[in-house]
């Protein structure tokens, strides 16, 4: 039974505000939980309440805060912790919007997930395996970034994520450190040129290249120099984060001599890079307000590239559905805070794999020390996870939990390796 609910402030990855929620048991189990928050955000996510004004840019949480306290907590002391959707459909109720925006998703997220964690601890048990019990036994694909562009670094490429996959890899540790050959390998061929320039929001590279397509190259010839053979044992996944860049059919890709293509020429664009490049999977390849030419691309790389919906789905499952039905995504990010609660969120990634979708859980560029995503994508049996780079705590600290899981689970572990970039559907 919750016998105390806390919400206070605290800090994430970019230095900003953010909630931090946590739920007493009446037994002693303590649960506890942050809010993270996006750069690219679709419009249909929940609303990541800020105060406004002057102080702190406008980004602070006072009234998240304050709704965690005075609002969220007397409605749920005295509740079932271990009875998550009721807990969810009572943040609902009380918040009485579809994107949260009286309390806010920041303030109902941290409490649905340290609501999770104390239920787990309460239990006695990780959260992964609170989650998914004696089948949780798979850990992720990580699909990490090497160069970060798009509103994660000041729009210097159009393109925002350029990642990496190891489907190659016989585990989750062993993909990690393969990902380390090729991040260095990568940082090795920029201080080369003279293009080193720090990191991005997420810790990849900041991305000081000529063009969208220079970015690609260089990711071929860092998996080449790390060793690894290119689409084999490692492959590229790129975010395009469309909706960053285009609306009502026109793309404008200024850091392509600011042509300007419409949804036809957009899909030619990854066409040419999928054929040339050994790229595997595309987040938000156009934009959100754009469901033919997601269904039009999907039609075409369908069996060889994942088509992953991140703006264009923001993890709904009423989205997932009908995405499903027009055939115009085979994947869905899932990000609990696109949601505002855990249960919501399941909800997309359950009705995801009813149409033989597949799914990744992910992080959002403004993360901190919490590591509950870990979990999720474990105990929900999501085939990815998306963190970020392989620098920055907030990021490592994602990658090392999936180690300390992968321990625990010992010889009954599975790594969900190549199969993660399987998906059926439609
Ligand atoms: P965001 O971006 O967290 O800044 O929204 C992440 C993504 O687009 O996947
Ligand atoms: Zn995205």
């Amino acid at each position: 039974t919750i016998h105390k609910v806390i919400g206070r402030r605290v800090w994430d990855s970019r230095g900003r505000p953010t909630v931090e929620a946590e739920l007493h048991l009446e037994g002693g189990a303590i649960g506890r939980a942050i809010a993270p928050a996006g750069a690219s955000t679709g419009t249909g996510e929940a609303i990541d309440l800020r105060d406004g004004g002057d102080r702190l840019g406008g980004h602070d949480v006072g009234q998240a805060v304050r709704n965690v306290n005075a609002v969220i907590a007397p409605a749920l002391v005295g509740r079932d912790a271990a009875d998550q959707a009721a807990l969810d459909a009572r943040l609902v109720e009380l918040d009485g919007t579809p994107e949260k925006r009286r309390l806010g998703g920041n303030a109902t997220i941290a409490v649905s997930m340290a609501a999770a964690h104390a239920a787990a601890a309460a239990r006695g048990l990780p959260l992964w395996r609170h989650l998914g019990g004696e089948e949780a036994c798979t850990l992720p694909l990580p699909e990490i970034q090497i160069f970060g562009g798009g509103a994660h670094a000041a729009g210097r490429l159009d393109i925002q994520d350029f990642l990496i996959v190891c489907p190659g890899a016989e585990s989750f540790g062993e993909a990690l450190a393969w990902t380390a050959e090729v991040y260095f390998a990568a940082g090795r061929l920029l201080a080369e040129r003279g293009l080193l320039k720090g990191v991005a929001d997420e810790g990849g590279y900041w991305p000081e290249f000529a063009g969208n397509e220079e970015a690609l190259a260089m990711l071929v010839r860092a998996i080449e120099r790390a060793g690894f053979r290119p689409g084999e044992q490692v492959a590229i996944a790129l975010d395009v984060a469309a909706s960053q860049f285009g609306r009502n059919g026109r793309y404008r890709l200024a850091r392509d001599g600011g042509r300007e293509l419409d949804t036809g020429g957009m899909i030619e664009l990854l066409l040419d890079w999928l054929g040339r490049y050994p790229i595997v999977s595309i987040e938000d390849p156009l934009a959100e307000d754009d469901p033919q030419g997601f269904a039009a691309f999907t039609r075409q790389v369908r069996g060889r590239c994942l088509v992953v919906g991140d703006d264009f789905l923001v993890s709904d499952a009423g989205r997932v559905r009908a995405a499903a039905q027009s055939g115009a995504c085979t994947a869905v990010l899932l990000k609990p805070n696109q949601r505002g609660t855990l249960t919501e969120t399941r909800a997309a990634w359950d009705a995801a794999r009813a149409y033989g979708m597949t799914g990744i859980v992910s992080a959002r560029s403004g993360e901190s020390e919490d590591v509950t995503i870990v979990h999720l994508a474990v105990g929900w049996g999501a085939p990815q996870l998306k963190v970020g780079s392989f620098s920055r705590s907030e990021r490592m600290a994602k990658w090392n939990e999936g180690i300390r899981i992968e321990e625990a689970l010992g010889n009954r572990a599975r790594f969900a390796g190549r199969e993660a970039l399987v998906a059926g559907g439609a």
